[in-house]
């Protein structure tokens, strides 16, 4: 099949970065991304490319050169579906809130309305691309659906799941370690398989196309985020042994880390892992494991969210046991709120759980960070349904400057690791705290002897107290 316009659904952190840089790389295809989320895409197609909803290093002028070329964002799904030979579903799947599964099933809701809508506009044969992060065997219910509902044309379905990590998107796409795949083992499988193929053949090599079944495709995906996620989870149970026992993370995993067989990535000790997609894939392939019947299975890789709460929660408890057992009115400042740095994402950041415990301790919670709004981090604590929400804006302050956050401030906490941080004039912090002056590192991203050498009590993750 020649592809000459492709269409995404979903104009979210995969499907707008992903679909600028195929409109980049692809100038002679027809990239129309659609949302249901009007203000989003009011907001993708700004005046000021500035203004586009997500930030991400590099995006902005990606957007700049093909939007309006052959880049559109439009609310308009069924002209898009209509017009495209091959769609990418690229909507949430989020943790499901609500009845059987609740708590670790993916709620699938958002990829059967997709699947609907294209069954109900296409009027000629299609190519159905999973990019979205699904549990494996949904592509048979997808097709289930196009074939049951569509008006008799023909639909392949492909998986190709997204690998990029945000903060990092526009390079990991340009150069990913591997695009993967995954479609039917016939004849018209195979020449699906082969067309989403040439469109990623304009920038990457082909031995970096990984070609399997749907099947694999679909477990690959949440295998990948699961091993990720585990590698954080056994540095952070390592970094609470070291506090005990002297020895120091950072040594561990760079002496670990230099075996070639482990690898140096994905070692880094850390207050816990956040993001989008961790938790809620490893609880979902706890779910799949659990519906099979597979309990050692399902216990096993529960065990690494089981830890990453216990990381969170460990923070928190050090916060408050150090400050002499009580925060209640104390000003504690909080650098960073994104679940990681050069992201604008707080989906399951660390700094909502850690905030939400100080909080409850009566705490007065400041925070400071480049790229997060106000209305985020209210928003973030308010979904948590712990208190009220004058309570939240009664116990949270968020600044627009770094100084005035952590002035008067009893202990700043580092949540995210942003690099300009390290770049303040801890001095002229230091002068304007409450004595003593304590910092907890977070991300073990400060230089722990300058800060001390000024008066702070540093404590960073994995290391004894400074
Ligand atoms: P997102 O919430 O940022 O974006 C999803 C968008 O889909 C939203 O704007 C929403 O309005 C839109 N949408 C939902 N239903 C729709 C419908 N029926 N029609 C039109 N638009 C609709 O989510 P995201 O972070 O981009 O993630 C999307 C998928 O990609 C998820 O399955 C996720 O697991 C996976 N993924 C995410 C990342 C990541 O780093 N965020 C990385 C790899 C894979
Ligand atoms: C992840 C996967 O990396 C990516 O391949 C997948 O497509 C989507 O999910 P993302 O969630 O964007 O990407 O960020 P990632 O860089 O993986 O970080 C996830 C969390 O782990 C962050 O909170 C990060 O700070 C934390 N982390 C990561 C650590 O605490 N230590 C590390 O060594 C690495």
């Amino acid at each position: 099949m020649k592809i000459n316009t492709i269409c995404c659904i979903g104009a979210g952190y995969v499907g707008g970065p992903t679909m600028a840089v195929i409109a980049k790389m692809c100038p002679h295809i027809k990239v129309i991304v659609v949302d249901l989320n009007a203000s989003r895409i009011a907001a993708w197609n700004d005046d000021n490319v500035n203004n586009i909803p997500i930030y991400e290093p590099g995006l902005s002028e990606i957007v700049a050169e093909a939007r309006g070329r052959n880049l559109f964002f439009s609310t308009d799904v069924e002209n898009a579906i209509s017009e495209a030979q091959m769609i990418f579903i690229s909507v949430n799947t989020p943790t499901k809130t609500y009845g059987s599964g609740k708590g670790m099933a993916a709620d699938l809701k958002y990829i059967e309305l997709c699947a609907r809508q294209i069954a109900k506009v296409a009027v000629n044969d299609k190519i159905v691309v999973e990019k979205s992060t699904l549990p494996v065997r949904t592509a048979e219910a997808i097709k289930n659906i196009l074939d049951n509902t569509g008006n008799g044309v023909k639909f392949q379905i492909l998986s190709n799941p997204e690998f990029l990590a945000e903060g990092t998107a526009v390079q990991d796409l340009l150069n990913p370690d591997r695009v993967l795949i995954g479609g039917d083992t016939t004849v018209e499988g195979e020449e699906a398989i082969a067309a989403l193929a040439a469109i990623y053949g304009n920038w990457i090599s082909e031995d970096r196309i990984l070609k399997t079944n749907v099947w694999s495709s679909e477990l690959s995906k949440l295998s990948a985020n699961a091993f990720l996620a585990q590698r954080v989870s056994s540095i952070n149970a390592l970094s609470e042994l070291c506090e005990k026992t002297g020895a120091d993370v950072n040594e561990v995993a760079r002496a670990i880390g230099m075996d070639s067989r482990i690898g140096s990535k994905f070692l880094k000790s850390s207050v816990g892992f956040g993001g989008s997609c961790f938790q809620k894939d490893i609880l979902n392939l706890v779910y799949i494991a659990k519906s099979y019947g597979l309990t050692e299975v399902a216990d096993y890789w529960e065990q690494v969210i089981i830890m990453n709460d216990h990381q969170k929660r460990r923070f928190a408890n050090n916060i408050v046991k150090t400050l002499y057992n009580t925060v209640s009115a104390k000003k504690i400042t909080f650098l960073g709120w994104a679940f990681k740095k050069d992201t604008n994402d707080t989906r399951e950041s660390a700094a909502i759980y850690v905030a939400n415990d100080l909080l409850n301790e009566q705490a007065n919670i400041a925070v400071y960070d480049p790229k997060v709004t106000e209305k985020q981090i209210l928003f973030d604590l308010d979904y948590l349904h712990s208190r009220t929400e004058a309570e939240n804006r009664d116990g949270v302050e968020v600044f627009e400057d770094p100084y005035e956050a952590c002035k008067d401030a009893h202990a700043i906490a580092i949540l995210t690791e942003w690099d300009v941080f390290k770049t303040y004039d801890w001095e002229k912090i230091y002068e304007q705290m409450h004595k003593p002056a304590f910092i907890f590192d977070g991300r073990n991203l400060l230089d722990g002897e300058m800060l001390s050498r000024i008066g702070f009590k540093y404590q960073s993750i994995g290391s004894a107290k400074k």
